[in-house]
């Protein structure tokens, strides 16, 4: 926000700070806030949508809420060499919960001290809730998936066959998700295959004896059972010329397939598999349904209005 010369004081700016200001350690320095802060940290950022959906969100609690009047959600690009450094200083500057994007999730890991058991098996947080001493980290990505299932096919992973694409960041979450969630088998597929063992011995602790395969991409088996609930957690789709991460008809009869990505909303593996007749669903409920449960760990508010931050969300995203 200050690319040269001193920040100037933040003093009480909620009604001057827009959703789509993008913060910087600069402005943490000078930070005063005497409502109660909430942020997202990423690099870049000036993407992200939270600041809308949890903006509007808060702004439908305060209504029956006085409490919630006060608070108010901001966004900072942090350079990940910094972020060691700066969770301190949120914290000393009473910032109550941080959301950690892109590249941070996993560096912010290292730096908690509490750490939820379900942000532990996964090795990534994407939530901080204040505590006396630091932070608490927790991870809400694999309920955002579950319940992005739920909503957007009426799937539930537990007993169900799922064939997860992908072995990064991403996909591990969604890996700790549906093995805690009891599913029936898990086979995960990735382009680089020398990534597929590392990962599967990391699961090791989560999978309490549910059966886990591998494969390449490129080789799908032919033998996947029917109704498998099929998950891309890659990020082919996310440009256009990007190809489709895995041949269709290895899927045979999918009982739906659920692309994390929700920018573009229709990329071409949903596409495909709608020609086929397979039910499919964007991210978009992911991304709702993690910035739910972040707002309820804050908050303390077991219900939060999810329409109004799915709202809010398409609007930012111009959907
Ligand atoms: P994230 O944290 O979002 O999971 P990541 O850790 O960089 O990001 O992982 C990206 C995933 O998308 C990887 O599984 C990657 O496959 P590789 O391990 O082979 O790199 C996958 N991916 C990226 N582009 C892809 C493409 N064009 N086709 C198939 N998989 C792709």
């Amino acid at each position: 926000m200050h690319p040269s010369g001193p920040a100037a004081p933040i003093e009480n700016r909620k009604l001057k700070i827009e959703n789509s200001s993008v913060l910087s350690l600069a402005d943490l320095a000078t930070w005063s806030f005497d409502g109660t802060a909430l942020a997202v940290l990423g690099h870049p950022i000036k993407h992200s949508v939270s600041p809308a959906m949890h903006n509007a969100a808060l702004a439908e609690m305060a209504a029956s809420d006085a409490r919630f009047r006060s608070w108010s959600y901001f966004r900072f690009d942090v350079p990940p060499e910094d972020l060691p450094g700066a969770l301190p200083l949120f914290h000393a500057k009473g910032f109550h919960g941080l959301n950690l994007t892109v590249p941070h999730k996993i560096i912010a890991f290292a730096e908690v001290s509490e750490i939820d058991p379900q942000a532990k098996l996964i090795g990534a947080v994407n939530t901080l809730r204040r505590t006396d001493s630091g932070w608490y980290g927790a991870n809400t990505d694999g309920y955002g998936l579950a319940e992005g299932l739920r909503e957007g096919l009426g799937l539930a992973l537990k007993g169900a066959p799922v064939v997860l694409l992908g072995a990064g960041g991403a996909a591990r979450g969604a890996a700790v998700e549906c093995l805690q969630q009891r599913c029936a088998a898990l086979w995960i597929g990735n382009r680089t295959v020398d990534k597929l063992a590392p990962l599967v011995s990391e699961l090791k602790s989560a999978a309490n004896g549910t059966p886990i395969h591998t494969f390449a991409l490129d080789r799908p088996p032919r033998d996947f059972p029917a109704r498998c609930i099929v998950i891309n957690a890659t990020s082919a789709g996310l440009r256009a010329t990007d190809p489709i991460p895995i041949d269709l008809a290895a899927l045979g009869t999918a009982a739906g397939v659920y692309d994390m990505i929700y920018n573009p909303p229709r990329t071409p593996l949903l596409q495909n598999a709608e020609a086929r007749g397979i039910p499919v669903a964007n991210g978009l409920s992911m991304l709702v349904y993690q910035g739910a449960k972040s707002l309820s760990l804050w908050t303390g508010c077991a219900q939060v209005p999810v329409a109004t931050m799915r709202a809010a969300a398409e609007r930012a995203l111009g959907l």
